[in-house]
């Protein structure tokens, strides 16, 4: 099988696989993480083949959609056996999406290039009006309100506080969309990053101003 159609396999795979998710990892966040990791890898002259396929599988092994993270990683081992990927790029790609699943503030930083591009991609989808949006939509899927005045921001990421449903979305900025500006790894990605924490910025800015009837 050629690149070609491995990419295109890979495609439909994640598509049928993420059907029966609601929790933001939809296709069209895989899809655009897969475009912006591709324009990112031809500026930094990454591996786009790995680069792109890391970053169509890049959420297939989240603990969300799996009974552990574990099983998650071995799906994707078996679907890069079944395509004949080469060990070397298989393992390759496996490590990407195993350091990028981590969660809470003590990740490891990316050891690969590739796995480099890739994160950013990842994380920039995760700023700016998308990134808000994506946000606004996770929390209503977990039932949480946006914001509660009697309920402070926690910039610390704490893994139960992030896992409990008496978070407000508002907070989710603070304990984690904020941080992502200075964490991106490539020289696009902390330029895109900029304008993306802006938007962010001016959000939460606005929506505290309308609450507290200033403006
Ligand atoms: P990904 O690696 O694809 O960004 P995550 O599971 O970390 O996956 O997050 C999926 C989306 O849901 C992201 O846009 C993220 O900002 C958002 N999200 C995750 N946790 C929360 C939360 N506690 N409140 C609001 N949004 C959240
Ligand atoms: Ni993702």
């Amino acid at each position: 099988m050629n690149t070609k159609d491995i990419i295109k396999e890979a495609e439909l795979y994640v598509q049928n696989e993420l059907k029966k998710d609601n929790t933001g990892h939809d296709w069209w966040h895989i899809d655009r993480v897969r475009n912006m990791a591709k324009r990112i890898a031809e500026e930094e002259q990454a591996n786009l083949f790995i680069c792109e396929l890391a970053s169509l599988l890049h959420d297939i092994a989240d603990e969300k959609l799996n009974t552990s993270e574990a099983v998650g990683i071995q799906k994707v081992d078996h679907w890069l056996i079944n395509h004949h990927i080469d060990e070397e790029t298989k393992e390759h790609i496996l490590m990407i999406i195993t350091q990028m699943s981590f969660k809470g503030g003590n990740r490891p930083p990316m050891t690969s290039l590739e796995g480099k591009v890739v994160q950013d991609a990842d994380r920039l989808d995760a700023m700016g009006a998308i990134g808000i949006a994506r946000a606004l939509t996770f929390g209503g899927a977990k039932s949480r309100v946006v914001y509660d005045p009697s309920i402070q921001p926690r910039n610390e990421l704490n893994e139960i506080n992030y896992r409990s449903n008496d978070q407000t979305t508002l907070n989710h900025f603070y304990e984690k969309l904020f941080k992502l500006k200075d964490r991106m790894n490539t020289r696009l990605g902390k330029q895109i990053a900029i304008k993306r924490h802006e938007r962010l910025q001016e959000f939460v800015n606005q929506f505290l101003e309308e609450w507290h009837g200033l403006s």
